[in-house]
């Protein structure tokens, strides 16, 4: 063995044994109470084969991307087909992602970046507010024009592939680590936030990725490693189409180029290379056009995931990065070669990545990437995870930020949720004696980024830590502001009340607290990504501060920063606590936005888009974290349809705060409210259209001689190539002409016509007829300028054959700014999904009662509704006792 080998296997076996110890131990910090051993995967949950992959390019909307990628394929050799569908190893570009190029044929390499907020570790960037912020404003516009925002910034940096909308996690878990990313602990607000982020992203040729797909809800125990599979979320196949697939669907709907497959198992199978998960639901059922990547090293296979749906491995790594080790590239052209992995799947797979670059004009002008997620530095290692990697520049500092502050500032402002304010408390006066605590209420003084993705709970919090962060290019912090426009003003930046204060009458204290969660591969303050150690309460002693201030002051307001939920117990009903303000999650615009509330130039219109208990134990035990010492942790879902409101409704429990709660310092009427029927229902959808012609390529294997390495080729190592040496290459052909491979269970290649409730992207296109529209009246009655948002909640027909929650979000709608008196017209719109529940047996959505009464309620928060429009008679009424 050459010396170079055997230091290369010293290294392999000392990454492989630091990669086991560093792997999550059980930890003093997990919280036996809320956090339950699990035992094997259940019997009644099964992950069926579904094979083969669905090819892409059946629905007309791509059939032109589809034409043009199809040429391009036609002349890729083998060796340029494995290559583009895998990245090219951990860090090896400028890029978190940086997939293989066929630049033969004019198709670089493509750049993959996150986060799903602004640009990950990059510069001259707007750092947005969070998922979680932008569901709480409940304004599609605004959701749509940061979609656009963060469209023009991410391709202004040259990037392809944008790493975002998450819409998973939906927050079935209070503590899970990462829900803030996304819009909201509902199907329909996730899909919405989702859809409308995806269209402004994509409308600036920028790819995006839905993720994670699916049931990624809880952060500890995701990944697979050596020692332990990740978990397993188990779920029935209603609860999985009614809740969790839901804003997948409108995501694809809306014409999403990519899906990131999650972490964890479903069912027992990995989302890697679940075949019911990618073939049968995302390709046929929902007709997904674009390409599935995985997660970060989420790959645990080669065959099986390329068989199972998956079309791009990202980073390209094997289950342990930087060794040069994958299960495609070289190993792709290997099996290609060697018969075990069909041809077609590879064109397929190929095709599929080729098309969204065109689908989204990426052929014409894109520019290349300008910026290094590795380092701040002008210049750099051009491969930083190379062992010897040539430099250049790396970072060229392209400011993107344009005009965004002012859509990130609105988001802030029109999602602050004014869940109590007694006696007309807010607004302030900027004369106002004003003693502000907290040190959530300034700037983290070691610096604003000085934590690596975010990974710490210092100072103002604006979002929350992990890949789903961006850097500051600045943070407007609630000091900031309110010091430059309020004129008698004293900050104590501390958690722990100062002994020997003394109050006048006309003071007011402003308390800022907060409360973090986060990704898992950064613990902070004892929490692995979810909230373990700190539970629901505010960080920092938040809890205690607010009491202590409340003893001393007689008017307390406190402003909250938090990734989600969090108990208010100890004090929300203490005389002295007057109004309360959850600013969310604002990033970098976190000042002028909370200023414009608290001093009243506008009215606050956000609404929870969560509830809020009065204390753990008010959810069902099955949405705890899991926890698992060997093994794979099983996390079933055994509360089915009802998590968040759902259950609290089920279960006659009123919260401390409800779903879609928010104050305003207006008032508003709703009048004049109509129900239209538009399509009659059947209780089935129409039959769907069939599937359109899909291209078709030779399926005969290439001849070796395409994946050999070309002459003189300069390797760097640990860069990951789809060549093969002259000898394997030819080993791999021979074996194919000797033996054929045995196939997964189940395994066919013969394409389907795709189920009933297929047809388009997204599903059966009658899903998406309008059954109803409602148009409601809303007038400003009362003394102050605000915007109201109209929720609307369908309830089913008594009697039907489907347990289904009493009321569920399906539409919501927002005014804009009215001023005293003033009136605007807002229409709901409601599908035939919406009055639709999936049927396991006739696998098909299904309206229960063709003709029966459905009613649809209308109001400003799930616990506020009284009025209510019936779908039998077509009349709607006001001053109804509400549903929940
Ligand atoms: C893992 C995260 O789960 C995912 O959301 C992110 O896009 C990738 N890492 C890349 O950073």
């Amino acid at each position: 063995m050459s010396t170079i080998y055997f230091f290369l296997s010293i290294l392999k076996l000392v990454v492989i044994i630091s990669f086991i110890f560093i792997l999550p131990a059980p930890s003093a910090a997990i919280d036996t109470e809320h956090v339950g051993k699990r035992l094997n995967v259940p019997a009644s949950y099964v992950a069926a084969p579904y094979y083969p992959t669905p090819h892409g390019g059946w629905v007309a909307d791509w059939s032109e991307s589809y034409r043009k990628a199809a040429l391009l394929i036609a002349n890729m050799t083998l060796a340029e087909k494995t290559n583009i569908t895998c990245g090219s190893g951990y860090d090896m570009g400028r890029c978190v992602g940086n997939s293989g190029s066929a630049l033969r044929l004019g198709l670089p390499q493509l750049c993959l970046q996150d986060s799903a907020l602004g640009l990950r570790n990059s510069d001259h960037n707007t750092a947005f507010p969070a998922g979680i912020t932008v569901g709480a404003t409940w304004d599609k516009s605004l959701m749509y024009a940061r979609g656009v925002a963060l469209g023009a910034e991410f391709r202004g940096k040259g990037i392809n592939v944008f790493l975002g909308p998450t819409v998973g996690p939906m927050g079935r878990k209070p503590r899970g680590g990462r829900n803030w990313e996304g819009f909201g602990a509902d199907p329909v607000l996730q899909a919405v936030g989702g859809a409308l982020t995806i269209q402004g992203v994509q409308g600036q040729g920028v790819i995006a990725t839905i993720k994670h797909y699916i049931l990624n809800e809880q952060e500890m125990y995701r990944m697979y490693s050596i020692v332990q599979p990740g978990y397993s979320s188990n779920i029935d196949d209603r609860t999985l189409h009614e809740l969790y697939l839901w804003p997948f669907a409108e995501g694809i709907k809306a014409g999403v180029g990519s899906v990131m497959a999650a972490y964890n198992a479903v069912n027992g199978s990995a989302c890697s290379q679940n075949s019911y998960l990618l073939n049968g639901i995302l390709k046929d059922e929902l007709g997904f056009q674009g390409f599935v990547m995985s997660d970060w090293l989420a790959q645990i296979s080669g065959v099986p995931s390329t068989l199972a749906g998956l079309d791009m491995s990202m980073p390209g790594d094997g289950l342990v990065p930087l060794l040069g080790d994958s299960y495609w590239m070289y190993e792709l052209s290997r099996a290609v070669l060697n018969g075990s992995v069909p041809v077609d799947r590879l064109n397929d797979m190929a095709t599929r990545i080729v098309a969204a670059w065109y689908q989204m004009g990426q052929d014409k002008d894109y520019p290349p990437p300008n910026f290094s997620t590795n380092t701040q530095d002008a210049t750099g290692p051009l491969y930083p995870g190379a062992l010897f990697s040539p430099s250049g520049i790396v970072n060229e500092f392209v400011d993107v930020q344009d005009g965004h502050a002012i859509v990130a500032r609105n988001i802030s402002r029109d999602a602050i949720t004014m869940l109590k304010n007694v006696n007309n408390t807010l607004p302030l006066s900027t004369n106002s004696s004003l003693k502000i605590f907290g040190t959530d209420a300034q700037k983290n003084p070691n610096g604003i980024n000085s934590c690596s993705d975010q990974g710490c709970d210092q100072g103002t919090l604006g979002m929350g830590w992990g890949s789903g962060t961006a850097r500051y290019p600045y943070l407007d912090s609630p000091m900031d502001a309110i010091s430059s426009r309020a004129s008698n003003v004293k900050y104590y930046n501390t958690d722990t009340l100062p002994s020997g204060l003394t109050a006048s009458s006309s003071d007011i204290a402003l308390v800022f607290i907060n409360a973090d969660s986060g990704e898992n591969y950064i613990t902070v303050e004892g929490n692995p990504g979810d909230r373990t150690t700190a539970g629901l309460n505010a960080w920092h002693n938040g809890d205690a501060l607010v009491k202590d201030a409340a003893a001393i002051y007689s008017t307390v307001i406190v402003i909250v920063h938090t990734v989600g939920p969090i108990l208010l117990e100890e004090w929300i009903d203490l005389p002295s606590v007057k109004a309360v303000l959850f600013a969310h999650l604002p990033g970098q615009e976190a000042g002028q936005s909370l200023t414009s509330v608290l001093f009243g130039d506008v009215s606050p219109s956000g609404h929870l888009p969560y509830t809020i208990p009065h204390n753990e134990s008010e959810y069902p035990a099955s949405v705890g974290l899991v926890y698992f010492e060997l093994g794979q942790p099983q996390d079933t879902y055994t509360e089915g349809l009802y998590i968040d409101y759902r259950y609290f409704n089920a279960h006659s429990i009123k919260p401390r705060y409800a779903f879609g709660h928010g104050l305003s310092y207006t008032t508003f009427s709703f009048s004049n409210t109509e129900i239209t029927a538009v399509t009659p229902l059947t209780s089935t959808p129409p039959a769907r259209p069939a599937k359109g012609s899909t291209p078709t390529y030779s399926t005969t294997i290439p001849p070796a001689s395409e994946a050999y390495w070309p002459a003189g080729f300069n390797r760097i190592w640990r860069y990951l190539y789809s060549w093969l040496e002259k000898s394997d290459a030819d080993a791999a052909a021979a074996v194919a002409s000797t033996s054929s491979y045995a196939y997964p269970a189940g395994y066919i290649n013969i394409q389907k016509p795709g189920p009933p409730a297929g047809g388009a992207q997204g599903g059966n296109p009658t899903l998406w007829d309008i059954a109803y529209t409602i148009s409601v009246t809303v007038t400003n009655t009362g003394n102050f300028s605000g915007r109201a948002v109209a929720q609307g909640y369908v309830q089913f027909p008594v009697g039907i054959a489907y347990d289904t929650p009493v009321i569920q979000l399906r539409d919501f709608a927002k005014t804009n700014t009215l001023a005293r008196g003033e009136s605007e017209v807002l229409t709901l719109n409601f599908t035939r999904k919406d009055l639709s529940v999936w049927d396991t047996v006739q696998q098909n959505w299904v309206v229960p009662s063709v003709g029966g009464n459905y009613t649809i309620w209308i109001g400003e928060a799930s616990d506020a509704l009284t009025l209510g429009c019936y779908t039998a008679s077509l009349g709607c009424r006001s001053g109804l006792m509400s549903p929940v």
